[in-house]
């Protein structure tokens, strides 16, 4: 079960109206078709590890847990601050967390909810009693703002929770995971890897920045979030009247409002927050779950879906109980 939850984003904000002096963009633009006001943007002095490291320190207290205690620390990103080390260890390094297993997994925005998949089972499977589950990207590092079709989308932030053995009335209930690599070239950064590593040439070329193709991503995430819905409460045996919040990945309100209308929910029920972050990928979950707890959204004894698609493509869903 979710013990502690927390989230950490940079100071700096980037609005819609400070776009519209980089790119041909406009705030009206962004906000119909995405519901994006603005975003949090990180300076050369943090990485993702930063962002993740403040935001673990607040679910470690919410939990009651000393850093030494840490089982396990699994750190979802695609905005690592070195291809390895991993973005765990760093974070490790800076809770002084001595006694814990730290590994980075790569999944995109779905990454948050592969990790707390990882969490669940490891800690089903015996031997694992706390583990931190980290979602933290500095997009805006890998965004390119000569290109409107991307740079208006994405933000900065990392959001963490801890794990640990469920009470037996309360915690994880259903947990789904599914990839689709068939779609790799949808969503994709092509340079820095072995496939083309960093030269002058990839460097002219653009190749470290985020190519999307925006339309077909949309197609795809409304039907990946859906199906990731469906099956998620079908196999919990949950209906969605018995829903008290659905956490959507937050990439795009109307990609949000399509899954609630898949599932046949109210979307008074959604929690959205995407106005003020934009997408932070694998953040962007335990930041909206931390939002939606502060704001009294959930109780003890709710019932919370989270769902999620990204890059890869990868989709996800998190049942639980509070
Ligand atoms: N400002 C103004 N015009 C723009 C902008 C902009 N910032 N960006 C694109 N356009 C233009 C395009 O050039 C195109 O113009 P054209 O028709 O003259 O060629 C037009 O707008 C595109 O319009 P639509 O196709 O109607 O745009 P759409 O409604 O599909 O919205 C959007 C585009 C917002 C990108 C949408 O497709 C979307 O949200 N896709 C999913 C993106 C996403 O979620 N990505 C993240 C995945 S998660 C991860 O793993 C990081």
């Amino acid at each position: 079960m979710i013990t502690g939850i927390g989230f950490s984003v940079p100071e700096k904000i980037l609005t819609n109206f400070d776009l519209e002096k980089i790119v041909d963009t406009t705030d009206e633009w962004i906000r119909t078709r995405t519901g994006m006001k603005e975003r949090h943007i990180s300076d050369e002095s943090s990485a993702t590890s930063d962002l993740g490291t403040e935001a673990a320190k607040k679910a470690l207290a919410e939990a009651g847990l000393d850093a030494k205690d840490l089982d396990v620390i699994i750190f979802a990103t695609v905005t690592p601050d070195t291809p390895f080390p991993s973005a765990a260890c760093y974070v490790q390094k800076n809770l002084g967390a001595v006694n814990a297993a730290a590994f980075d997994i790569s999944a995109a925005c779905s990454g948050f909810l592969y990790g707390l998949t990882i969490a669940d089972t490891l800690i089903k499977a015996g031997g694992y009693k706390n583990i931190l589950v980290i979602g933290g990207e500095t997009l805006t590092k890998i965004t390119d703002y000569t290109d409107r079709n991307t740079c208006v989308l994405f933000g900065d932030g990392a959001g963490a929770a801890i794990v640990q053995p469920s009470d037996g009335k309360r915690g994880i209930i259903n947990t789904l995971i599914k990839s689709d690599g068939r779609l790799t070239d949808l969503l994709i950064m092509p340079g820095g890897g072995s496939r083309i590593p960093a030269t002058h040439d990839s460097i002219d070329q653009r190749l470290h920045y985020i190519k999307m193709e925006g339309p077909d991503v949309f197609k795809h995430a409304v039907k990946a979030m859906g199906d990731a819905a469906v099956e998620s409460l079908k196999n919990s045996g949950i209906t969605s009247e018995q829903l008290t919040l659905l956490i959507p990945h937050q990439a795009n309100v109307r990609i949000m409002q399509a899954t609630a209308r898949r599932i046949k929910l109210p979307e008074e029920k959604v929690f959205m927050n995407v106005h003020k972050y934009g997408n932070t990928s694998a953040a962007s979950i335990p930041i909206a779950l931390t939002e939606a707890k502060e704001q009294g959204r959930l109780k003890k004894g709710d019932y919370c879906l989270m769902v999620s698609f990204g890059g890869g493509f990868t989709m996800g869903a998190v049942l639980f109980k509070l």
